[in-house]
């Protein structure tokens, strides 16, 4: 399954679902195009394998050590999410954590995680979308992502995200 298409699947609500069934019958499928917009804007928001987040701009000054998980962190914004500047980041944003062993010399090997927030606006979460994706083959990893945004809310002044704080 390309990510594309992980992406779409991810974001289809009761209402896309509808709209797809519709869609299947010519007869209302402009119909009900037209009349709800938000299958649309919850799909293309919808978390899928952030492609070229490495050339997007870096969060953190320093390389992020983890000796108690073994590991180094470094954090990515997407241009949208480099728009905020104070309250909620807009829809659209995208936060990477890539995740990379630590190796002998303390320094950054390879990235064995990408941890991806995405600002969707749906109601839960803090109208995040927590997901994790293995950078190898690209594909969604199991993640909970009630335990993410769980511990997220730990950063809620600066909307659930530690390093905006
Ligand atoms: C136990 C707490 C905890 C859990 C669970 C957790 N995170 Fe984080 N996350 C952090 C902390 C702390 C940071 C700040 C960078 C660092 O120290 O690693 C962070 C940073 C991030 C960032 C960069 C934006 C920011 O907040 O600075 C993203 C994206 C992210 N995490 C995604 C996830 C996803 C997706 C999950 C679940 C798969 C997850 N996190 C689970 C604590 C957590």
């Amino acid at each position: 399954m390309s990510d594309r298409a992980l992406g779409f699947r991810r974001g289809l609500t009761a209402v896309s679902v509808a709209a797809l069934a519709a869609a299947c019958s010519p007869g209302i499928k402009k119909k009900e195009k037209v009349e709800d917009p938000t299958p649309l804007l919850e799909t293309q928001f919808a978390a899928g394998f952030p492609k070229g987040y490495e050339s997007w701009k870096r969060a953190n000054a320093q390389p992020i050590v983890r000796a108690d998980t073994n590991e180094v962190r470094h954090l990515y914004y997407n241009s949208k999410a480099m728009t905020r500047t104070k309250g909620p980041f807009p829809v659209g944003s995208v936060l990477v954590k890539a995740h990379h062993t630590l190796d002998k010399n303390g320094k950054a090997g390879a990235t064995f995680q990408l941890s991806v927030m995405t600002k969707t606006g749906e109601k839960q979460n803090g109208g995040w979308q927590y997901r994790a994706f293995n950078p190898g083959n690209k594909q969604e990893v199991s993640a909970d992502a009630e335990v993410c945004a769980l511990c997220h809310t730990q950063a809620q002044k600066a909307d659930g995200v530690f390093s905006a704080q």
